[in-house]
């Protein structure tokens, strides 16, 4: 593994990315000594692909890490599965210098994280990050958060991690539709923040034999993050525009129960149609993010209509009385919006114009 990049959030300290096959000795060698009992969180499948040779490593070095398991889906990032862990933790004897190890995709890791923030009023914790959706969006940021039945990642903190490791050989694991998720926020990503990433994501998906990025893409699209990060981590301004393509895509995800990145993507068309027709979107652009999408097999098409998303859309978390969207200005930059919050009032019935 190297060094990517050093994430540098407005309100706390830096934390560096690793990225790269290896991650149970990357690990192992960055460990700090002022952390004492390791606690790995993972989930029985990403234990199970990923666990052994983590715990491994860390024996190997004199740890003995403590072991917990939830399990896998979303539908298990609960309040309950939380307390339960705490009460493992709590009645293993750990400390306040025990450090969260959260392996996995963004389920574990929200999770995990929330218990690092809580547990003793913060403890520190490591990502390992063990999906490409997980690796360019949750893993990084400091978002920690479970679902309650009202809605999802209702209760949660901001929470730093220490380190983060972008587990690039775990990707092998992944099927195309996963691979593709994750594409889907680095595309994101691109248009939101770096014209030279939509660009060169363009060239690799024309002639690629696979789903599966390079890391360096990856990094590339992580930076974007890192850099929106270090001027805003708490949803003031700028970290509102990474929500592109989430208002009408979060609605999508949930009415039609499809799978996050495919239904950003959709969210993308539709917002970026918005952005268009306000004037502050090029026709070109739409275009090729259009053709984009298409190429790495993500729906450009929502997989319901306006009207059985219209009640999520109502719902969704950056609205104020009215309902909001983060857009772009063009490839490679946000549109800071009205306020300079990077997000604006869209119409109703401006989106349902746009999602046709
Ligand atoms: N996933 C959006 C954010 O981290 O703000």
């Amino acid at each position: 593994m190297r060094e990517v990049l050093v994430v540098r959030p407005a309100s706390g300290p830096p934390y560096r990315v690793l990225c790269g096959e290896g991650a149970p000795e990357a690990l192992a060698s960055a460990w700090d000594a002022a952390w004492s009992r390791p606690v790995m969180i993972a989930d029985s499948t990403t234990d199970r692909l990923f666990g052994g040779a983590l715990a491994s490593a860390l024996e190997a070095r004199g740890h003995d890490p403590l072991r917990l398991g939830v399990p896998p889906g979303e539908g298990h990032k609960t309040r309950e599965v939380k307390a339960a862990l705490e009460d493992a933790m709590l009645a293993a004897g750990i400390d306040r210098r025990g450090c969260i190890i959260a392996l996995g995709g963004g389920m574990v890791l929200d999770l995990a994280g929330f218990v690092a923030a809580t547990y003793m009023r913060g403890i520190a914790h490591v990502n390992v990050a063990t999906t490409l959706l997980s690796q360019v969006d949750a893993a990084v940021g400091g978002k920690t958060a479970v679902n309650t039945p009202l809605g999802k990642n209702m209760v949660g903190a901001f929470h730093h991690p220490r380190l983060v490791l972008l587990d690039t050989a775990a990707l092998a694991q992944l099927d195309d539709a996963a691979l593709a998720s994750g594409l889907s926020e680095m595309v994101k990503h691109g248009v939101i923040g770096d014209r030279a990433l939509f660009d060169d994501l363009e060239a690799w998906a024309t002639s690629a034999q696979t789903r599966r990025p390079p890391d360096d893409l990856i990094a590339r699209a992580v930076s974007v993050k890192a850099e929106v990060i270090a001027e805003d981590d708490r949803d003031r301004g700028r970290r509102n525009s990474l929500n592109f393509g989430h208002t009408a895509g979060h609605a999508i995800e949930h009415a039609a129960g499809i799978d996050h990145g495919h239904a950003v993507a959709s969210g993308m068309i539709i917002e970026g149609r918005a952005a268009l027709r306000n004037g502050s979107f090029p026709k070109e652009a739409h275009e090729r993010l259009t053709a984009l999408l298409t190429r790495l097999g993500l729906p450009v098409t929502p997989a319901c209509s306006f009207e059985t998303a219209r009640p999520f859309l109502l719902r969704d978390k950056k609205n104020a009385g009215d309902v909001r969207c983060a857009l772009p200005a063009r490839l490679g930059a946000a549109d800071p919006g009205p306020e300079g919050r990077f997000t604006a009032p869209v119409a109703l019935a401006e989106l349902e114009r746009a999602w046709a």
